[in-house]
């Protein structure tokens, strides 16, 4: 069975904005997947769709066999997920935020007590324990957020960029832990717009741009697959030389690298400042 069956999925957000045009994918059990795209590509809104907090257009999402409209319910208690934004709440401390989060997921207060200490440790974040969200770093805050989405004991964890906005340091250290939880069996499905997170650590890659899904493979074959390609190219008119890294295999894919790609295009129309104003 897989974790994760995504089934022709549309989503559109008024009349405008049509996030997601059409998406099919299967996860399977165990599997580490990363949804790699520039920013607004729709990686956001398909999560959202997963976890039943975004109404699709069209399509089915089954979690663990379970369809997340009709069994809603049963679908959610084998996820944990760790979203795009902080949600962590500024009034409680951070243990307590830790043993409520298994009271939501129908954990005994003893046994929330137990794991709750647990994760904190694995987590680097026991000695904070009765520090509130803002005594945390921001790198901190991304661990909480994670160990939280653990509480519940889910079969599959969601990352959400889970390492946005933080420093390359704290970047690393959180890779370890997502490859140690790896190997502990759990399926992670993380999305990023960062192509060395994306080719670190996942197993599949998904690229999705504008909506769609445009290849989904190992970060190897992903590689591989676009060197015969070139190869092609080569022998035509095409004399093109790369050296074969999932950062070209994103420009020869979408035409733009995933930094520009990822810029608002309003950004581009902005004017300069009036004098006036300085
Ligand atoms: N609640 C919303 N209302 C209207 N448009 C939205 C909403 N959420 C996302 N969008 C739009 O849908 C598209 C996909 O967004 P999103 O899923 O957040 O992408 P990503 O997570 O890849 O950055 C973007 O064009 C975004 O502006
Ligand atoms: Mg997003």
């Amino acid at each position: 069975m897989n974790a994760i069956t995504i089934e022709g999925i549309e989503k559109s957000y008024g009349k405008t904005v049509q996030a997601l045009k059409g998406i099919t994918l299967n996860i399977p059990q165990g599997e580490f997947f990363g949804l790699l795209g520039p920013n607004g590509a729709g990686k956001t809104t398909l999560i959202s769709a997963i976890v039943g907090l975004v109404k699709p257009n069209a399509g089915e999402i089954r979690v663990m066999g379970c369809d997340i409209r009709k069994n809603p319910t049963e679908a959610k208690k084998y996820i944990g997920l760790s979203p795009q934004d902080i949600n962590i709440n500024n009034y409680m401390p951070i243990g307590k935020i830790m043993e409520f989060q298994g009271g939501f997921y129908g954990v005994s207060v003893k046994e929330s007590r137990r794991r709750a200490e647990e994760l904190l440790k694995y987590f680097k974040l026991w000695d904070k324990r009765k520090a509130g969200r803002y005594q945390l770093s921001g790198g901190m805050q991304r661990r909480l957020m994670i160990a939280r989405a653990l509480m519940g004991k889910p079969k599959i964890l969601i990352l959400d960029e889970p390492t946005a906005g933080i420093d390359v340091e704290l970047r690393h250290e959180l890779w370890t832990f997502l490859k140690q939880l790896k190997e502990k069996g759990i399926t992670i499905l993380l999305t990023t717009h960062y192509i060395e997170e994306a080719e670190r650590l996942c197993e599949k890659i998904g690229i999705i741009h504008q909506g769609k899904i445009i290849a989904c493979e190992s970060p190897l074959k992903l590689i591989e697959q676009h060197r015969l390609h070139e190869k092609a190219e080569r022998s035509g008119a095409f004399q093109f030389v790369r050296s074969g890294s999932l950062e070209e295999v994103f420009v020869a894919l979408t035409g733009r690298p995933i930094e520009e790609a990822s810029k608002k295009s309003g950004e581009e129309k902005w004017e300069a400042l009036p004098a006036s104003l300085l």
